[in-house]
């Protein structure tokens, strides 16, 4: 997979750790240039601190897309979500990977790193970043987001 893809703001909970090393890896071996913006170990951290991180460098359109992990990416994806303009989906699996870029245009990727397995983490992100977004009904759907905050 190498698509020429803009840099991606990538960041994690202590929970994940170990998989954001997965996935950096897998990204940097694809020629995708990221930006790491922690957490750096294993040291327990409040989740919400990275979240607004990565979120506000995809809010501020500083990045087109970001990857946050936690736990079960639950929290991640509550907290990004209060940034205007994310659309942070939380993808354990396949298809729900799929139909977010498909139909949700999700900008922000988020797993839970006590949930999902490398493989098919490393599987849910390809798929991710290979789908693109259908437009048509869908987009007037998620513009109505901003009429209802
Ligand atoms: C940390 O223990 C855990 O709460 C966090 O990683 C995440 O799962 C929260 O939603």
């Amino acid at each position: 997979m190498n698509q020429n893809l803009p840099p991606i703001i990538i960041g994690c909970d202590h929970a994940a750790f170990n998989l954001k090393k997965t996935l950096i890896n897998y990204l940097t071996k694809n020629q995708i240039v990221i930006k790491d913006v922690g957490t750096f170990n294993t040291d327990s951290i409040d989740y919400p601190d990275i979240a607004a991180k990565v979120a506000s460098g995809v809010s501020a359109k500083k990045y087109q897309k970001g990857i946050l992990m936690c736990g079960t990416g639950i929290g991640m994806s509550i907290a990004a979500n209060r940034f205007p303009g994310v659309m942070a989906a939380l993808c354990n699996d396949l298809f729900s990977a799929e139909m977010s870029r498909r139909h949700n245009d999700s900008n922000i990727l988020v797993i839970g790193g006590r949930v999902v397995g490398d493989i098919l983490a490393i599987a849910i992100l390809n798929k991710w970043l290979t789908t693109p977004f259908e437009g048509g009904r869908h987009k007037k759907r998620i513009e109505m987001f901003d009429a209802i905050t």
